[in-house]
């Protein structure tokens, strides 16, 4: 998997372990990214493109469609504090959303965000986590935060790889791991 030459707006193109070409941009807000609908629209219909195990491994629920509550709130971003950049592939003209990554800073704390990264199952274990974790780590050290905390599920092996790529330090809780990253200003 590499990232090629800037597309421009913010755009990185990549290419997954087989050799498939995806992008990385801002999900929003940019010449020839989603506009809000369209990705609310993408979110929705990227939902359907989940397992039940990858939809509870994100959500923590079986949750099978995300309400207009859940939409309004994961597409409420400002590019600094709250951001989620996209993983999409070029289909005929348009683009068609096969990842997403996000952090929001946590409400008292001005450099740490809490994150989350999703891709579509089809596309799982191909390097789209990875490139979009990446990316997301890059975007937490321009704005200056210190570090990423994730909650992961003991068995969700394929998030703890990527988050022990970047050194993090995992501490149990209840249910779930708290997964430290630290952003590396
Ligand atoms: C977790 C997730 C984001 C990883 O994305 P991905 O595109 O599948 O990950 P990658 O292909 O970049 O692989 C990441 C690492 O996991 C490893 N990996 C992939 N699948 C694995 C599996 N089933 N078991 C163990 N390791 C696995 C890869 O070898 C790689 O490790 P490396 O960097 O040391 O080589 C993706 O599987 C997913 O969306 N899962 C459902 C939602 C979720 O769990 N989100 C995380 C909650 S915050």
């Amino acid at each position: 998997m590499s990232a090629d030459n800037e597309p421009g707006d913010g755009a990185t193109r990549h290419r997954a372990r087989d050799g498939a070409a995806f992008e990385i941009q801002p999900c929003i807000d940019g010449a020839h990214h989603f506009t809000r609908a369209q990705w609310r629209a993408e979110l929705q219909r990227g939902m359907t493109r989940l397992s039940p195990r990858s939809r509870w491994q994100r959500f923590a629920s079986g949750i099978g469609q995300l309400s207009d509550r859940q939409l309004d709130e994961l597409t409420d971003i400002d590019g600094t504090w709250r951001v989620a950049l996209c993983a999409v592939v070029a289909t005929g003209g348009d683009y068609e959303g096969i990842g997403v990554a996000r952090y929001l800073v946590l409400p008292g704390t001005t450099d740490i965000a809490e994150f989350a990264v999703t891709v579509v199952d089809r596309w799982q274990g191909r390097g789209v986590g990875g490139a979009l974790l990446d990316r997301l780590l890059d975007s937490a050290r321009r704005s200056g935060l210190a570090t990423l905390r994730g909650y992961v599920f003991p068995s969700n092996a394929a998030m703890l790889a990527l988050c022990r790529r970047h050194g993090a330090r995992i501490v149990a809780g209840t249910d779930f791991l708290q997964v430290d990253i630290d952003v590396g200003r």
